[in-house]
């Protein structure tokens, strides 16, 4: 059943658990996921960029989202968009069946100027007051995503501030977040703590600190009852960067965010994880190998299948390890 991002995360506070939200832009995509809750029995968040809106098109978006709720009607699904760049796109989300929105009001309209705290406001203030009253819920974000280590956005995923950022805008700022909640009203807040979007988020491989578990925790206990989001949390792992060079891809040198640190954000007070990354690398992964190792294959099914399988596997690992396995 289609269900509000604040009942999930309503749930997923007084259970204390947190939830992967996977994005999505294709059949294979939404099976993978829809697969690995009921094998789990999660409730799950399916999100939708503007990319994925660009690449199959609203209505297919829409029709698969609905074609997952249909076959599996047991599991509550929230159908969120992902980084809205204005209150437009959000409206036209909510037009288009969308039960949750996010409207990103810490970057400009273009996706990459880092915006002024007023402008957040007060871009995030027009959506909250439109969605609430069709019941639809908003996640909002205050800071600017980057990583502590190179003080860079993440790259080439379109998604993030262009140039070298300062300590200080990578941090979210706690009465700054409390505020901005007050002000605002959202149910969920996307705060900055060190991560990145994309694969290339650390040079080197992260250490107990790379995030600040402690910023989440003084933001937590400043606005309890808004439910905090993790973006950029893919944990590019290395056995599937080694299984796409061994089959003739070419990824440099890169880390993503340990599980274990994303449980102990977790713990910290956060309840929606993005992750995007780890299942394009995980279907990448298994096309690539499989395509090699059946150079005489070339129906799409066989090579899908393989990538369902893969991206279904890290599906499930991530639903056992925040929690939400067995709470649909
Ligand atoms: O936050 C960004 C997501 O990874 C979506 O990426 O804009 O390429 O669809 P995309
Ligand atoms: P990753 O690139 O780390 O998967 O992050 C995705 C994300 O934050 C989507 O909003
Ligand atoms: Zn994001």
């Amino acid at each position: 059943a289609l269900i509000s991002l604040r009942q999930l995360l309503d749930h997923a506070a007084e259970h204390s658990y947190g939830l992967p939200a996977f994005n999505i832009n294709n059949m294979e995509q939404i099976l993978s996921i829809m697969k690995a809750a009921n094998e789990v029995d999660s409730p799950v968040i399916l999100q939708a960029s503007a990319g994925a809106r660009g690449y199959a098109g609203e209505s297919f978006l829409r029709k698969m989202v609905e074609a997952a709720i249909e076959q599996y009607p047991h599991i509550p699904i929230c159908m969120h968009q992902d980084h809205g760049a204005s209150p437009k796109v959000c409206q036209m989300a909510i037009r288009s069946g969308f039960s949750s929105v996010m409207m990103d009001g810490s970057l400009r309209e273009d996706g990459k100027t880092p915006a002024s705290y007023d402008y957040n406001v007060e871009v995030t203030r027009r959506v909250v007051e439109f969605a609430h009253a069709v019941g639809v819920s908003v996640e909002g974000e205050l800071g600017v995503l980057g990583s502590l280590e190179t003080g860079m956005a993440g790259e080439e995923d379109g998604v993030g501030a262009a140039g070298k950022l300062h300590e200080s805008q990578l941090l979210t700022d706690p009465d700054e977040a409390a505020a901005f909640v007050e002000a605002t009203k959202v149910d969920a807040l996307a705060i900055a703590i060190g991560t990145s979007h994309g694969a290339y988020k650390f040079t080197r491989p992260p250490s107990d600190d790379t995030l600040s578990i402690d910023r989440i925790r003084e933001i937590h206990a400043k606005i309890p009852n808004t439910h905090l989001v993790m973006h950029g949390s893919s944990s590019v792992p290395q056995s599937l960067l080694e299984q796409i060079r061994q089959y003739g891809g070419n990824i440099k040198e890169t880390y993503g965010v340990p599980v274990s640190q994303i449980v102990e954000g977790i713990k910290s007070g956060v309840r929606k994880v993005n992750i995007d990354t780890d299942i394009r690398l995980a279907m990448t992964a298994a096309i690539r190998a499989y395509l090699v190792e059946h150079p005489e294959e070339f129906d799409p099914r066989k090579y899908f299948k393989e990538a369902i399988t893969a991206a279904q596997q890290l599906c499930k690992e991530r639903f056992e390890a925040f929690g939400s396995a067995g709470q649909a």
